[in-house]
C-alpha cells in the first residue's frame, strides 16, 4: 500500500491513487445515506483530509461508529474528486484501523475554539490545533530560508558555544551553569570558589553568540550562528522568553550601511518564501488572527526601510504630542511604546535606527567620531517593534579596552576578543535576528509564547 500524506492526498492529481493516509481524527459526522465522514489530519498542512467510512467496513458498527477527535486511524482507500467545497479530493476508505483512541471525557481538545491561554497550559497538545500547526510549518519555513540565504550569500554556519564564560550583552541576565552543591558550595574568604566549578570558573548559558562569531568572521569572511539564546531578566511581557532562538550573521570588511543593506535583504527573503511556500498557513492567520496581516506583509515587502538616526527618532517622537509611560530624552533607551509609534503610526513600515548614544549600547560597538554615540542599529517593524539588533563593531583595540572598562568588564577574560584588533583587525559588523518576534511579525500572533513550542519564561519551564 502506498503511503501518503494528507497535503498529497488533497490534490487533484492524485484521484484514483490507492492509498494509505495516517493521522488524527478531527472531527465524525455520520451520514443517513450509509457512510460516516471523518475528517482527518496529519500536520502536513492545515487542510484536513475528508474520509468517507460506508457502512460496509466490517468494523463500521464497532469502531468507526465510535470515532472520536483526537484518535489516530490507519485508512486505506481510494482517492476521488470532491463534491464539496473547499477541497478537491476525499477518500473512499475500503480499511479503517483504529490505532490510539482519545476519549472524549477526557481529551482536552474538542472542536470548539480553544484560548491561546488555555493552551498555553497543554503545550504538548496544542500542535494539534490548526493555530499552532500553522506556526510550526511556519517556523520551520523561516529556519529553511535563513540557512538557504546565507549559504547562496557565501555565509559559513557557525556552531557557537551554549556554555560560555563571558556575557556578550553586558546586561547580566545570565543563567548560570555549575555542578557544585547550592546547599553545600565550597567557600573561599566566604565566598564561593568557583576554581572548583566544573569549569575551574563560573559559566552560564550563552545571551549570544556574537563575540565567537566575530572570531570566525575575521577568518572565514562571512558567518553566521543560528542557535538557542538564553536571558534571565525579569521580563514578563508577550515580547520576551528567557530561551529564545537567534540568528547572527558576523562580516568582516562589512560597514554599518552594509549591515543594514543586508539586515534588509534578509527580512525581505523570509517574508518573500513565507508567503510563497506557506501560503495556506499564512491565508489562515489572516482569516483567524489579523485582517491586516497580508496587506502589512506585501508592503513591506515593496517598500525600501526607512532610515534614521536615534537623534532624529528622538525628536520625532518628543514632537508626537502624546504622553509617554517612559519619557522620552536624549540619553534614554527607546521603549516599545516609542518603537511601535515609529514603526506602527510614524512610518507606518519598518525603520531602522541607527547611532545609538555609546552609554545606552554594549562595549563591542564602534564609536562614533562624534564620541557619544555608536554605530548600532535596531530593525523596528510595525506589530513588534525590535525585531533586529546589531552594530558595526570597534576595531581599534585600544578604544575597545577603554570601553570595556568603562563598563566595569574584566578585560583579562575578554583577552581573547582584544587580539581579534590586535592581529589582522579588520571593520567588520553584524546583527541578530529574534527568530520568535519574527515570527509574530509574520502570523499576527500577539504573544510571543505561542510561537515557541515550549515556552519559557519567569515562574515557567514546564515539560
Ligand atoms: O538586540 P540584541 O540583544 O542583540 C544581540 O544580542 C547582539 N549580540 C546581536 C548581534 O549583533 N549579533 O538581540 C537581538 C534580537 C532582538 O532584536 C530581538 O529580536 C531578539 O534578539 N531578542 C529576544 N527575543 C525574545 N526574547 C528575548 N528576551 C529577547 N531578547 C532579544
Ligand atoms: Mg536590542
Amino acid at each position: 500500500m502506498e503511503l501518503m500524506r494528507v497535503v498529497e492526498a488533497r490534490r487533484p492529481e492524485n484521484v484514483g491513487r490507492v492509498v494509505r493516509i495516517r493521522g488524527w481524527v478531527r472531527t465524525r459526522r455520520d451520514s443517513k445515506a450509509g457512510f460516516s465522514f471523518i475528517e482527518v489530519n496529519d500536520g502536513s498542512c492545515l487542510g484536513n483530509l475528508q474520509i468517507l467510512a460506508p457502512v460496509n467496513l466490517p468494523n463500521y458498527e464497532s469502531i468507526v461508529k465510535h470515532l472520536h477527535t483526537g484518535a489516530s486511524i490507519v485508512v486505506d482507500g481510494t482517492i476521488q474528486a470532491s463534491p464539496a467545497k473547499g477541497q478537491a479530493t476525499e477518500l473512499v476508505a475500503q480499511r479503517l484501523e483504529l490505532l490510539g483512541d482519545a476519549d472524549p471525557t477526557l481529551y482536552p481538545l474538542q472542536k470548539k475554539n480553544h484560548t491561546y491561554e488555555f493552551l498555553r497550559t497543554i503545550a504538548h497538545l496544542r500542535p494539534r490545533t490548526n493555530t499552532f500547526g500553522a506556526v510550526t510549518r511556519i517556523r520551520h519555513r523561516v529556519s529553511l530560508s535563513i540557512h538557504q540565504f546565507f549559504h547562496e550569500n557565501g555565509f559559513y554556519y557557525i556552531h557557537t558555544p551554549i556554555i560560555t564564560a563571558s556575557d556578550c550583552e553586558g546586561a547580566g541576565a545570565l543563567f548560570r551553569v555549575t555542578t557544585l552543591d547550592p546547599a553545600r558550595p565550597p567557600l573561599r574568604d566566604g565566598q564561593v570558589d568557583y576554581t572548583q566549578d566544573f569549569f575551574g570558573k563560573p559559566t552560564y548559558l550563552t545571551v549570544s553568540g556574537q563575540l565567537q562569531a566575530e572570531a570566525y568572521a575575521c577568518a572565514l569572511g562571512k558567518v553566521y550562528t543560528f542557535g538557542p539564546t538564553f536571558r534571565a531578566e525579569n521580563s514578563n511581557t508577550t515580547r520576551h522568553l528567557a530561551e529564545f532562538w537567534m540568528v547572527e550573521p558576523e562580516m568582516a570588511f562589512y560597514e554599518l550601511a552594509d549591515n543594514m543593506d543586508l539586515a534588509e535583504a534578509f527580512l525581505k527573503r523570509i517574508l518573500r518564501d513565507v508567503l510563497q511556500e506557506c501560503a495556506e498557513d499564512m491565508r489562515f492567520f489572516q482569516e483567524r488572527v489579523d485582517p491586516n496581516l497580508l496587506q502589512r506583509l506585501e508592503q513591506v515587502l515593496q517598500t525600501p526601510f526607512r532610515r534614521i538616526s536615534y537623534s532624529e527618532a528622538i525628536d520625532i517622537l518628543a514632537r508626537a504630542g502624546r504622553v509617554w509611560e517612559f519619557p522620552v530624552a536624549w540619553g534614554k533607551d527607546l521603549q516599545s511604546e516609542h518603537e511601535r509609534y515609529l514603526a506602527e503610526e510614524y512610518f507606518r513600515g519598518p525603520v531602522i535606527l541607527y547611532d545609538y548614544p555609546r552609554s545606552i549600547k554594549p562595549f563591542y560597538m564602534r564609536v562614533n567620531d562624534d564620541g557619544r554615540t555608536v554605530r548600532a542599529m535596531d530593525v523596528l517593524v510595525p506589530g513588534v517593534g525590535e525585531i533586529i539588533g546589531g552594530s558595526q563593531r570597534e576595531e581599534r583595540a585600544d578604544v575597545l579596552e577603554q570601553r570595556m572598562r568603562e563598563q566595569g568588564l574584566d578585560v583579562e577574560a575578554y583577552r581573547w576578543y582584544l587580539e581579534l584588533r590586535q592581529f589582522g583587525s579588520v571593520p567588520h559588523s553584524g546583527f541578530g535576528l529574534g527568530l520568535e518576534r519574527t515570527l509574530l511579525f509574520l502570523t499576527g500572533l500577539t504573544n510571543i509564547r505561542d510561537v515557541i513550542p515550549f515556552p519559557r519564561y519567569p515562574g515557567h519551564a514546564e515539560y
